[in-house]
């Protein structure tokens, strides 16, 4: 056990080692203590205070009212001569009498710098919300999507009365259909269109990431963690638009977590404690088949009725090449590039092709091909090599198709497969087939295997 004396060594170790200055009174209004802090604030030194009544030293001493009326005051200001202040009182009580009173003050200098502090971080702060918010916005609109066929049509004005709605969307499409840009659009036209669009590609985050991505995590959730935690993108979301891009590929239990966030409306960080509420809307897209998915048990389909309020189904390319001249021409406006002249043959080949890669291939091919022509023409030898690949081997399908040989083997194979359909399969058929076809059973037997008729 300590002794009095001990106990104020220590006491007045601590009031010592205290950032502010400390000043108590005894209920008398005879001071007591001060610390050297208090000093500094005030120019008052130990030894012109200790022992006297504060309201000698310090006539405008208010800490004697507080052994008064035992009421405590915040943040009064102060001023004597050059020194400025700010002063919080309180009374000290004990077995509910009150023995005395401290008074606590700051600098107002320092008060000052933490001002200056707080306003400085506040600016800092408004610049990154400012830049959060340019790099969370959707810049495409409809008007960006170009295209006069009519399945295309239908599907943007699906997508417009959809937007005016909050109803989570599906978008499905090939590779490059503009799966990303009907999401934008979508979030430009709803009432969310000036709060976040934050995109996320599923597929492109190691699946480990995923979680602390889409949820944030709590300071020290795990080692490694970033000071401070991580807001996940389902915050930064609040109130705009979620575009979970690829959706087929986000892990199982994963999925569970999204679901539990579009039921419920609330969530939970890693390692967090307690819920916290979101207002998202949901646009999911994928190229892969979630019913098949489902069927094998890899994507729940608890979440796929979820985000399938509404489905839109872009159509590839293949099926609106009337699109295409529209499309190329939108791409030398926007590029503010004059347009070349495109022969003949080129515009026929573009429309063969089949588009693999969508309008996102059919853009690229333009690039290259106005790249690798220097004049104002785009020729055949300036279009991609997948491309010109895919034209030539057409061109040699065609032209095999046409030999004498090819001719001959066709012109066999129906019509021993005439022949077949009228005799039948059976031994006895192929033999009265044999007959009608004018060969020899033998004959019949060895033509149907070069030609790949099924016996
Ligand atoms: N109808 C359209 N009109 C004009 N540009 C389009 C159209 N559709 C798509 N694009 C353009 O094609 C490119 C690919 O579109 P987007 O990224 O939206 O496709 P996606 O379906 O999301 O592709 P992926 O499956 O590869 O993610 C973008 O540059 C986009 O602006
Ligand atoms: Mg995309």
């Amino acid at each position: 056990m300590y002794t009095d004396s001990q106990k104020v060594g220590w006491l007045e170790g601590i009031i010592e080692a205290v950032h502010d200055g400390i000043l108590v009174i005894d209920r008398n209004g005879v001071v007591r203590l001060i610390n050297e802090e208090y000093s500094k604030i005030t120019g008052v030194e130990k030894d012109q205070i200790i022992g006297r009544p504060l309201i000698e030293v310090r006539p405008g001493a208010l800490l004697p009212s507080v052994l008064r009326d035992g009421k405590t005051r915040e943040g009064i200001f102060r001023k004597e001569k050059s020194k400025e202040y700010v002063v919080d009182m309180a009374p000290i009580c004990s077995q509910n009498e009150i023995i005395g009173a401290v008074s606590i003050c700051k600098s107002i200098s320092e008060v000052y710098e933490l001002t200056k502090e707080l306003k400085r971080s506040k600016t800092r702060l408004k610049q990154l919300e400012k830049a959060f918010g340019n790099l969370h916005q959707a810049k495409y609109s409809f008007s960006n999507i170009v295209g006069n066929n009519e399945s295309l049509k239908k599907v943007v004005d699906q997508a417009k009365k959809v937007a005016a709605s909050d109803l989570n969307v599906f978008i499905t499409g090939e590779s490059g259909t503009g799966k990303e840009l009907f999401a934008q659009a979508i979030h430009n036209e709803s009432k969310r269109r000036n709060d976040p669009f934050v995109p996320i590609n599923c597929a492109a985050i190691p699946s480990s990431l995923l979680e602390s991505e889409l949820f944030g995590y709590e300071e020290g959730a795990f080692t490694n963690s970033k000071d401070g935690g991580k807001i996940g993108l389902f915050e930064l979301a609040n109130h705009g638009t979620l575009f979970l891009d690829e959706i087929g590929d986000m892990p199982l239990n994963l999925q569970g977590k999204l679901l539990r966030v579009l039921q419920e409306g609330t969530f939970r960080k890693i390692g967090g404690l307690t819920e916290q509420k979101v207002d998202v809307r949901i646009i999911a897209a994928t190229n892969k088949n979630l019913l098949n998915m489902i069927q094998k048990n890899h994507f729940r389909e608890d979440l796929f009725y979820r985000i399938n309020a509404v489905h839109l189904r872009i159509p590839p390319l293949r099926e609106r090449k009337n699109d295409i001249s529209s499309i190329i021409l939108s791409i030398f406006e926007k590029q503010n590039w004059k347009l070349p002249i495109i022969s003949q043959d080129v515009m026929q080949i573009l429309q063969a092709y089949d588009w693999p890669g969508n309008i996102r291939e059919l853009k690229n091919a333009i690039h290259y091909a106005v790249n690798m022509s220097q004049q104002n023409e785009i020729r055949f030898d300036h279009l991609p090599e997948t491309i010109k690949k895919q034209f030539s081997n057409n061109q040699t399908q065609k032209a095999s198709s046409l030999s004498l040989d090819h001719l001959i083997r066709e012109t066999e194979r129906k019509a021993i497969m005439n022949a077949l359909k009228i005799t039948g399969l059976s031994v006895e058929g192929k033999k009265k087939a044999a007959t009608l076809l004018g060969i020899s059973l033998a004959s019949l037997y060895n033509k149907m295997k070069k030609l790949n008729i099924a016996p």
